[in-house]
């Protein structure tokens, strides 16, 4: 029987474990589908962990997500075509949820469908390696045309390796951090730790905190820093400017020219004063586990280098990676990807030549390369998505009304970066008018799903 290993139980490997599940229950035969997770739980990143630096096993702590993350786009932009926000909660609710709310729901559909079934959990993989001596293959000595997939069992401490078909790579890339290095950091008399790192913005009250980057983790670190209290904040924005009306106490800057003492010194010639600095410059695509021929190489972009579809290695369409984009869709593209690659391992869809598919993945990066505004890739993005739901039989989505409502919310956070969360948004699938949240974003300080769903 043909087998597949999903490696990942967050958002994208639930969505690989649905597509199959879905195919099942409509009668399908499906292939032997086994997930591996090295965490005791599913939902990725939105399974919080305290941890930081190594796990309870001496892994990497996957975990990047700190407390009192509300989520930072419409959850109705996100939301799963077969099982709704109402189908979860059975009752309108806030646009932007809290991490404790997203989690819920993620879990509601796994636990609706029976996907942990498929999962082991406390599981990591160690290594991927192709069995073959001609097509692209490494020094894996298993059946030809295979792969030799190796785990940890973190509950039995065994090692033990087994073959497979097929590989979806469901990993993530917000984990591996991207961490810059100044001058002066050696004798910085204060903490400097990578978002990945950033757990609690308590922390800083009272301190002045200097906010590397100029994007998503930047914008909300420093603005959950300045909401519990920092004396400062500061942005280090080296393409800068953000172009939000920042509060009072909060600051941008251009790039940093180097650290003395607790003084930064920026590119043009000011300087101020800092405690602690938190970096918020990005992530890496790191799969160590992936044998060097199978690892996916590319940045943070919208069309990745050596990804079909943005789904299928072009190097080995056995593999498949999903979720390596940047990121405007989430939940909803990794259905549609996972719907994909679900049809490509069953022979639903012809995947054309490795020319064609070089040819795709080349244009697809000069059209992403055309683009000149956000505006321009949100439609990039819902237009990708929507390509792909088309190629399957997952259901409409419509993602003409997502991109519209992306857009608008771009404005909300133009208008007032402290209060975008303020706003309702319409579910694309049910027609809900969300409700706005009973407190302001910057009052509401208890994250917890009780509060967040309790009528005040
Ligand atoms: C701080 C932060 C906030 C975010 N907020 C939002 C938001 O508000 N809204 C939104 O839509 N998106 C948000 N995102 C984007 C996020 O990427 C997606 O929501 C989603 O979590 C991606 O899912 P994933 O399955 O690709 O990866 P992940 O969620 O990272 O899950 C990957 C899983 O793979 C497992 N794994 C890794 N290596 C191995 C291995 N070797 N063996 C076995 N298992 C392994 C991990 O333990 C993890 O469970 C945020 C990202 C970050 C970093
Ligand atoms: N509340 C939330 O929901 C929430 C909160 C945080 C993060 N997120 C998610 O997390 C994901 C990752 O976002 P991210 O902001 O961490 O990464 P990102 O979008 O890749 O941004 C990285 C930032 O770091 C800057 N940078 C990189 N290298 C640098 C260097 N050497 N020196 C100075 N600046 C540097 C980049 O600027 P350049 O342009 O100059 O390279 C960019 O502004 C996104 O999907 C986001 O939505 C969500």
């Amino acid at each position: 029987m043909t087998r597949v290993a999903v490696i990942g139980a967050g958002p994208c490997g639930l969505s690989q474990l649905q597509a199959f599940n879905t195919a099942k229950a409509n009668g399908a035969e499906i292939p032997e589908v086994v997930c591996y997770e090295k965490q005791s739980d599913l939902g990725g990143l939105w399974n919080y962990t305290w941890r930081t630096g190594l796990d309870e096993n001496g892994e990497a702590v996957h975990g990047s997500m700190y407390r009192y993350l509300w989520s930072n786009g419409p959850k109705e932009c996100l939301e799963f075509a077969d099982y709704t926000f109402d189908d979860h909660f059975g009752k309108p609710i806030g646009s932007f949820p809290p991490r404790a709310v997203l989690y819920d729901y993620i879990v509601g559909r796994a636990d609706k469908f029976g996907l942990r079934d498929y999962i082991q959990f406390n599981t990591s993989v160690q290594s991927v390696v192709y069995n073959s001596a001609t097509d692209g293959g490494s020094e894996g000595r298993g059946s030809e045309g295979r792969f030799t997939v190796t785990i940890d069992n973190h509950e039995s401490g065994e090692r033990s390796s087994s073959e497979f078909d097929h590989v979806v790579v469901a990993t993530g890339h917000f984990s591996t951090p991207n961490m810059p290095h100044y001058p002066g950091y050696d004798s910085f008399p204060g903490r400097i730790l990578h978002a990945h790192d950033f757990r609690d913005a308590v922390e800083f009250a009272d301190k002045n905190v200097l906010i590397i980057g100029g994007s998503y983790s930047a914008e909300d670190v420093g603005s959950q820093c300045w909401k519990y209290g920092a004396k400062s904040v500061t942005f280090s924005v080296r393409h800068g400017p953000m172009g939000f009306d920042w509060p009072e106490g909060c600051q941008e800057k251009p790039g940093i020219d180097r650290v003395e003492g607790k003084t930064v010194h920026f590119t043009d010639g000011t300087s101020t004063e800092i405690d602690a600095i938190v970096s918020c410059t990005g992530y890496k695509h790191h799969f160590p586990f992936m044998a060097p021929e199978l690892q996916l190489k590319t940045a943070n972009v919208l069309a990745c280098d050596m990804l079909y579809q943005g789904v299928v290695f072009q190097p080995n369409n056995k593999i498949m990676y999903l979720g390596m984009q940047d990121q405007w869709y989430t939940f909803n593209m990794f259905d549609a990807q996972a719907w994909y690659a679900r049809d490509a391992i069953m022979g639903r869809i012809d995947l054309p030549s490795p020319d064609e598919q070089a040819r795709w993945i080349a244009d697809f990066v000069a059209l992403e390369g055309e683009v000149t505004d956000d505006y321009g890739l949100i439609d990039f993005q819902g237009a990708y998505t929507k390509a792909l739901v088309e190629a399957t039989d997952h259901p409409n989505i419509d993602t003409d009304m997502i991109d519209a409502m992306f857009k608008t919310w771009k404005g909300h956070k133009k208008a007032d970066i402290m209060a975008y969360r303020d706003n309702g948004h319409q579910s694309p699938f049910t027609g809900t008018e969300a409700p706005i949240h009973h407190t302001p974003w910057v009052q509401a300080m208890d994250d917890s799903l009780e509060d967040f769903l309790a009528e005040k």
